[in-house]
């Protein structure tokens, strides 16, 4: 995937490839106000959400972030204003195939200056151009930004969205066929309930008539400024059906009191935590140990890399986007602390003779992603005079302890450490409990998350959970002046820290279905 192809002209972005431009030249934000927000009557219907709702937003084509930013402002001044309920969430789904870059939005915020601060805040949060779906939350969690870098229908397609408002902003119908088709217009019923509206600034006869066959009932008002005429409609009847991938669906929240009770103090129960605390949940968290991170979250140091596939399609976006989000978190987190615990230095790798090159063509990593490093020193030391070195810029390595104990800190009054070895767990009245040798409550909430590791099965509840354990072990290896050299993580079949405090950290040894936690010599000299 590569960002957008884009041409400058009296300060508006222009795409040569659809031979059109991205927002109106005259008034570009006015209208997009006119044509989205007011013709969707947002700000009304914002008012009348209650505690906890969500609003959920769908654009085709995300384009440059303008209708996002102004929605985000909008909504902005609707919570400063106490207009809409505590905790309301605003969904925004930007549909994209081609990312425009960060430098071209920073030029788009250029032309508004009233507008910088939100634009900044997209730009600090904007993936790269990976394929699949990047969730980042914006406005301390009140908006959602879910940006699905793909094609339209691969976006729309497996999702039964409940979109409560449509922005329909492709390039010109005349100019952009694959966003204006019946079949898009099938897929946007597909995402849509009763009572979801939209609106576009064309008033295209075709359009008009693909709404209507996919179910809307279609108006034509006045367009903006001088233009005669465009498109809103509204879905008035919706047939329930069962989705048929309920994964996709934003369900409200089920849960009134907002309390957790996770069993295990490692990255698993911690970033459960962290991410429930950042939604207003108060979590009692249970570790048998003293400490967090005892046991397989203790490691000093841990690679940050994406699992790769050269086939699979799905398993390949999943990553790839999951490592730039967890790199997008680890740096927000390392932002908050003075203990160093992520080095988002970019990780190098080396491939077999020609897999590097097969998983850029087979899965269109963009540069920015993995790059093929032709000439570069640390080729010499490589003993496979045919392997291919690469480079993956957000990648990284962090210490799996240091990240659980700023986890822990982060979280703050909101989160309850319970030092207790949990025996067994039962639910009572729709309450969970967490119990001890003595069957006795030591924490209880409805909701409960369990997260320790393999001793999950020893719970009655979930004893047919199909688990088995993985042992391994790393190696502290002191650095030299040859091995300093190395300034970022170097993963082959295993892996290689740079050094830090003197030492490189590498491993890791692998040992499916052992489940002895003591270290090994053999497992030393294999590393
Ligand atoms: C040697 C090695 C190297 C690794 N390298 C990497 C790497 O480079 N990159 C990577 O991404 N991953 C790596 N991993 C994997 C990664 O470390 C683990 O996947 C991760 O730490 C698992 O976290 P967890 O929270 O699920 O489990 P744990 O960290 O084991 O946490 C479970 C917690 O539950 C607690 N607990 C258990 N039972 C109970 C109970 N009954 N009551 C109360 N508390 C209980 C435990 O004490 C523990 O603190 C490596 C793992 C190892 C062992
Ligand atoms: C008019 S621009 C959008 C402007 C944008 N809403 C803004 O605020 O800047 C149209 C966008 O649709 C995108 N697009 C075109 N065809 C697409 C497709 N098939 N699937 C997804 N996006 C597409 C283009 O790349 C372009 O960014």
């Amino acid at each position: 995937m590569k960002y957008a192809d884009i041409q400058w002209g009296d300060g508006q972005p222009y795409s040569p490839g659809y031979g059109d431009i991205y927002y109106s030249s005259a008034g570009g934000r006015e209208e997009s106000e006119y044509v989205f927000l007011q013709q969707n009557e947002l700000t009304s219907r914002w008012c009348r959400l209650g505690a906890g709702e969500h609003f959920v937003i769908a654009e085709t084509g995300f384009g440059t972030g303008l209708n996002f930013v102004l929605t985000m402002q909008a909504w902005a001044e609707k919570i400063d204003t106490g207009q809409v309920g505590p905790e309301a969430c605003l969904h925004y789904f930007g549909i994209e195939k081609h990312p425009v870059s960060p430098a071209d939005i920073a030029r788009v915020a250029g032309n508004w200056p009233e507008l910088s601060a939100s634009f900044d805040e997209l730009l600090a949060v904007y993936p790269l151009p990976v394929e699949g779906e990047h969730c980042r939350a914006l406005l301390g969690g009140r908006v959602q930004l879910h940006l699905i870098f793909a094609d339209i229908i691969d976006a729309l397609e497996p999702r039964a969205l409940q979109v409560d408002a449509w922005y329909l902003d492709g390039f010109g119908p005349d100019k952009n066929a694959d966003l204006w088709s019946d079949q898009v217009f099938q897929l946007i019923e597909k995402n849509s309930g009763q009572g979801t509206t939209l609106s576009t600034y064309t008033a295209a006869g075709f359009v008009r008539r693909g709404l209507q066959a996919a179910g809307f009932t279609v108006i034509k008002v006045k367009g903006h400024g001088k233009k005669r005429e465009m498109i809103t409609a509204v879905l008035d009847h919706k047939k329930i059906t069962q989705s048929p991938t309920p994964w996709y669906e934003l369900e409200q929240s089920r849960y009134q009191n907002r309390q957790a009770v996770i069993i295990g103090a490692g990255l698993a129960g911690l970033t459960t935590a962290w991410s429930l605390v950042q939604r207003g949940w108060q979590v009692t968290l249970i570790e048998k140990h003293r400490n967090v991170a005892e046991e397989a979250s203790g490691n000093p140091a841990g690679l940050l890399m994406p699992r790769l596939s050269i086939d699979n399609k799905t398993d390949a976006r999943f990553y790839a986007s999951a490592l730039l989000y967890a790199s997008h978190c680890l740096d927000d987190l390392q932002k908050q602390s003075d203990e160093k615990f992520w080095f988002h230095d970019g990780v190098y790798s080396i491939f077999k003779a020609g897999k590097a090159e097969k998983l850029i063509e087979k899965q269109g990593y963009a540069e920015a992603f993995m790059e093929i490093l032709h000439q570069h020193e640390l080729k010499n030391s490589i003993a496979d005079p045919n392997a291919t070195l690469s480079f993956f810029p957000a990648a990284g390595w962090a210490s799996p302890r240091g990240l659980c104990e700023n986890l822990l800190r982060v979280c703050g009054g909101s989160l309850q450490l319970i030092q207790q070895n949990v025996v067994d767990i039962q639910q009572q009245q729709h309450q969970w409990q967490a119990l001890d040798e003595n069957r006795q409550d030591i924490a209880s909430a409805e909701v409960m998350i369990i997260a320790n590791g393999v001793g999950a099965n020893q719970f009655e509840p979930v004893s047919w959970l199909p688990l088995s354990s993985v042992r391994g072990q790393i190696t502290a290896i002191p650095a030299n002046e040859s091995s300093s050299a190395l300034n970022k993580a170097l993963s082959f079949d295993a892996y290689v820290t740079p050094e830090y405090k003197g030492v490189h950290y590498a491993g890791a040894t692998y040992r499916v279905g052992d489940d002895s936690p003591q270290l090994t010599q053999a497992e030393q000299d294999e590393t």
